[in-house]
């Protein structure tokens, strides 16, 4: 297994516990209708964690592979899934950002809130294992943080209600609140990418019908798909959204 620099291994309780919050719920509701699993999926959730997405979509599919580097996270997400009764579901143990799933072995890929723990570099390099593993007209749908600590009005506006909502908690709010501001002048904050960055990182990986949708606070949802197949000259090509038509 990879490295863990978060040590998710320690973690698996305290993300429990957000994961099972009414805000991460809606999550997960939105995200299943957009992915609109289909009874012959064959799903991949990366960064599955306890199994926020996995449990929901898992009994809709044929099957759902559940990526993630904590092997903790995983036998958690095994423990309820066998208490749920669900029995398609493979563990992976792996890094997104080199995934040993064959080439075109899925046709759905789903993520929550993982992507923003890889630098800008490493998103790009899981998308690209995103876009491999996909069969021609597979579906993406990522959700995740997508903001930056910029000066544009969204930004602006969703760090000033962190710090309200930090500062109403009191002293341990503002201790949060030193020790974030600590972690972003030393490098060692979480890495969101914008929603136009995802847009970016989407259309130049060639996914096509590339869109994201905006969900409460901080959240926001990718969603595409790998462009079918066409044939060309005795060989098929992907067709990309953004090319000419050659
Ligand atoms: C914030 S949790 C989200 C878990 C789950 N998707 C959910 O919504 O409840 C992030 C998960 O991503 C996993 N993760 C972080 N970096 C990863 C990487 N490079 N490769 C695989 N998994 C990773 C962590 O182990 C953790 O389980």
């Amino acid at each position: 297994m990879s490295e863990d620099p978060y040590r998710w291994d320690e973690r698996v309780e305290a993300w429990e516990e957000v994961a099972s919050s009414a805000a991460f719920l809606a999550i997960r509701d939105r995200v299943v209708e957009l992915a609109a699993p289909r009874a012959d999926d064959l799903a991949v959730d990366l960064g599955a964690g306890t199994g926020l997405l996995s449990l929901a979509i898992a009994p809709r599919v044929r099957k759902l592979t559940a990526v993630d580097i904590s092997e903790r996270m995983l036998e958690r997400l095994d423990d309820a899934a066998v208490a749920d009764g669900i029995h398609n579901i493979d563990l992976l143990g792996a890094d997104l950002r080199r995934l040993p799933l064959e080439d075109e072995s899925a046709t759905l890929v789903v993520s929550n809130y993982a992507f923003h723990h890889l630098d800008d570099s490493s998103k790009e390099l899981a998308l690209a294992e995103t876009r491999r593993i996909l069969r021609p007209g597979g579906r993406l749908v990522i959700c995740d943080m997508m903001f930056s600590l910029s000066l544009e009005p969204r930004d602006r506006r969703l760090v000033a209600e962190k710090v309200v909502a930090l500062l109403k908690r009191g002293p341990a709010g503002v201790v949060r609140i030193l020790r974030n501001a600590v972690r972003v002048l030393t490098g060692r904050w979480e890495q969101p990418a914008t929603p136009q960055t995802w847009e970016r990182m989407l259309a130049a990986r060639g996914f096509k019908d590339v869109r994201i949708e905006l969900l409460e606070q901080e959240a926001a949802v990718a969603v595409a798909t790998r462009p079918e197949l066409i044939a060309s000259a005795g060989r098929e090509r992907d067709v990309r959204a953004t090319s000419s038509g050659g």
